[in-house]
């Protein structure tokens, strides 16, 4: 839905001129599952956004309607609130996020709507999260910064979604610089921002969307950073980050070949991304895409978070020549993400709806991203 269609139904339901604010999803070239292990991540923000319409409404309520799901929700600030809505919760958890923080806020009024596709692995969660986070920071004056914000965001999954998830995608969506990526230090919360524009070295960044359901509320994406916290504590650090797989291997007998094959998934990553940035500033993609692939393996063999369907588009990408490709984000169904030469992307768009149509009865979505601005009132 267009901004000014969002603006339209607030006035509508709530007769009064609201404000409107944003924040992206996000893509992530490579660093996958490193970032609640200290690691390094190097996502951007997209151009496939939540818009919200937010007005103070000078009660303690607030009241929201989810435009695309043509759904209403009437909820209150304190703990005990909380909405069953799952939607509403991300809402509930960003205020009381904020209380907890000494935020003074008070109810709103809201109608909002978002494109960014649900369940692909392009955090839409994160962006409704952003968006409502820097939304009542801006409209209650509470001088929260930006870090803190995409913290509000991570604690919202964490304490009412049931996602123990690390703070990439929020970063990404609150943070993104149109045309950049960032490389996020997660351990230290350094960033820095990397240009990034494929077509001029003649390559495009495609998504295919499996349309196989993405759902991390629940246990296999917990599991997976169980199993990270267990081999760091029996390493004796805090964090995979840093660890080398030489001291892997010296404990291999206390842990199980399970959380092995992880942390060596999360200890490897580490170097890809590095590899990825400096090939990056080199302008090889040559490299960038080899690193794309290797990650693809391991996610799929060592971490297991892919499934059938990803692993056939990224043969079929293989097979078309396609320069790196591979599962993107949480996993469990979802996206590719695909670095093709320009002069192949027709043809690989072409076969890889064909011969995955073929094989599951439908084709793959297709999602063409430019690297975009994070959370802003518009
Ligand atoms: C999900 C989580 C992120 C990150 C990715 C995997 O998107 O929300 O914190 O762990 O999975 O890289």
């Amino acid at each position: 839905m267009k901004p000014d269609t969002v603006k339209q139904l607030f006035i509508e339901r709530y007769g009064s001129e609201p404000t409107l604010y944003t924040s992206p999803g996000r893509i992530n070239l490579i660093g996958e599952h490193t970032d609640y292990n200290g690691g390094y991540v190097f996502p951007g923000a997209i151009d496939k956004a939540m818009v919200a319409a937010i007005k103070p409404n000078g009660t303690d309520k607030v009241r929201a309607y989810a435009a695309d799901l043509e759904e209403y929700c009437e909820f209150g600030l304190e703990e005990s609130d909380i909405p069953a809505k799952q939607w509403a919760r991300y809402i509930f958890g960003v205020c009381r996020e904020i209380a907890k923080r000494g935020g003074k806020i008070e109810g709103i009024d809201t109608t909002f709507s978002g494109d960014v596709p649900l369940g692909a692995g392009l955090s839409s969660s994160a962006a409704l999260e952003s968006t409502f986070a820097y939304a009542l920071n801006d409209l209650f004056g509470l001088g929260i910064d930006s870090f803190e914000l995409a913290r509000i965001g991570q604690a919202t999954e964490h304490n009412y979604c049931g996602v123990k998830c690390g703070i990439m995608d929020q970063f990404a969506s609150v943070f993104g610089k149109a045309g950049h990526l960032m490389r996020l230090d997660c351990r230290s919360m350094e960033f820095a921002y990397f240009p990034f524009a494929p077509e001029e070295h003649g390559y495009r960044l495609v998504l295919l969307d499996s349309v196989v359901k993405h759902e991390l509320v629940g246990s296999p994406y917990n599991d997976r950073r169980a199993s990270c916290e267990r081999v760091a504590a029996t390493l004796g650090q805090e964090f995979l980050r840093g660890a080398t797989i030489e001291q892997l291997e010296a404990i291999r007998s206390k842990i199980s070949d399970e959380d092995h094959r992880r942390a060596r998934f999360v200890i490897g990553e580490e170097q890809r991304v590095m590899d990825v940035c400096n090939a990056l500033e080199e302008g090889d993609y040559q490299t960038v895409g080899e690193r794309m692939y290797q990650t693809h393996e391991g996610l799929s063999k060592d971490y297991e978070v892919s499934c059938e369907e990803l692993d056939h588009l990224v043969e079929i990408a293989r097979e078309c020549g396609v320069t790196g490709a591979r599962i993107m984000g949480g996993g469990f169904g979802g996206c590719t993400i695909n670095l093709v030469k320009a002069e192949l992307y027709d043809n690989f768009i072409a076969t890889a709806s064909a011969k995955f149509a073929e094989k599951w009865g439908h084709a793959p979505k297709v999602y063409q991203v430019v690297i975009s601005d994070g959370a802003r009132r518009l």
